[in-house]
């Protein structure tokens, strides 16, 4: 069973992403055969961002994976842009993608709105360079949160489309998405995910964050007035919280419910704290430790680039083939 997914390398990694992905991550570390995980560093640039440092957020977010549990000897580690294949996928995959379906896409809408100055056409062929990144890993499974199901719909599309029009070449990829906790919402706006663009720093925990600032986010999240530690489309901020402790304590929501039946805010917010800052500890102490040497984190992309290289020409070179580009085999 091949397990793809890609992270972007963009500002610190939050507890949405932690919650809803790296978990994914690590399960498919020990079903895959193999996990493969990709610091997408060309999917960043489709928005502003800072060439100077790209570089740097890509160790960031590598950094930060490895501190998790990712195992560079297990799982194959690596930057996007050190496998050509994937953009020369991406382009060979542009003529099975419809157009409208690109149009379609929720990310794209939502990230082309935010835009003040360029709507790039890089934005648009996004969800491309995402199914190129899957399908040239011929991947079964794909760890993600519920953000990207559009994504991974459209790519099972583009596999499809592939191959009736040139012959059963692609694997068409299913989406791993977590019952609980695939939607971290926003602890100050609990009506919008957590997300390092639009939220406010209160609203989001990184991964990083110390233990102070944890507990105080948390204290303050948003709820409603009722009392009650229960769930409810009323009650966004405290379903948010039961998810989040839920996940973290590897039981159902029901089971957090029961336990804090007739209990306030107060001490239900203080064990979700609690539990919140017991998690994510040995992470911020693995990342300041790892984070620094950048020949190190260099070296696990360099031999993941090696080993990624040699699954996806494979697939390019059938690929070529079935569409009759380049010479003949
Ligand atoms: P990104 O940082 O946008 O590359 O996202 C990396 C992974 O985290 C993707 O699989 C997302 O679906 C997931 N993710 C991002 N935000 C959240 C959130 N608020 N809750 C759960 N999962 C999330
Ligand atoms: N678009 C994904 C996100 O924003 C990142 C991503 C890029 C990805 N390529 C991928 C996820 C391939 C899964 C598989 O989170």
């Amino acid at each position: 069973m091949r397990i793809f997914s890609g992270i972007q390398p963009t500002g610190r990694k939050h507890l949405g992403n932690h919650i809803g992905a790296v978990r994914g991550y690590l399960e498919g570390q020990d079903r895959g055969d193999p996990a493969i995980l990709c610091v997408v560093d060309l999917h960043a640039i489709t928005v502003p961002y800072e060439p100077a440092r790209l570089r740097s957020l890509v160790y960031d977010t590598l950094a930060m994976l490895i501190a998790s549990g990712l195992d560079p000897d297990r799982s194959i580690l690596f930057r996007q842009s050190d496998v050509h294949e994937h953009t020369e996928l991406s382009w060979l995959l542009s003529s099975v993608t419809a157009h409208g379906d690109l149009n379609r896409m929720t990310q794209f809408k939502e990230k082309s709105a935010a835009q003040r100055e360029l709507v790039s056409a890089g934005l648009f062929l996004y969800p491309v360079l995402q199914a190129a990144d899957v399908l040239a890993y011929r991947a079964h499974e794909v760890p993600v949160g519920d953000d990207q199901r559009q994504h991974v719909e459209l790519m099972r599309d583009i596999a499809e489309r592939f191959n009736t029009a040139y012959g059963e070449v692609l694997v068409v990829p299913e989406h791993r998405i977590p019952s609980v906790g695939a939607r971290i919402m926003d602890l100050q706006q609990p009506g919008r995910k957590m997300s390092t663009t639009g939220s406010e720093e209160r609203g989001l925990i990184f991964v990083d964050d110390e233990e102070k600032a944890i507990v105080k986010k948390v204290k303050s999240a948003i709820t409603d007035s009722g009392g009650e530690v229960r769930r409810g489309p009323d009650k966004p901020g405290i379903t948010n919280l039961i998810d989040i402790l839920a996940v973290i304590r590897g039981v159902s929501p029901e089971a957090v419910e029961r336990e804090f039946e007739g209990q306030g805010y107060g001490s239900f917010k203080e064990a979700v704290a609690e539990a919140v800052v017991d998690v994510l500890r040995p992470v911020r102490e693995r990342y300041l430790e790892l984070r620094p040497d950048e020949g190190a984190l260099e070296a696990v992309l360099g031999e993941g680039a090696d080993r990624a290289r040699s699954l996806a020409a494979e697939t390019l070179a059938d690929v070529r083939r079935a569409m009759g580009v380049g010479p003949p085999a």
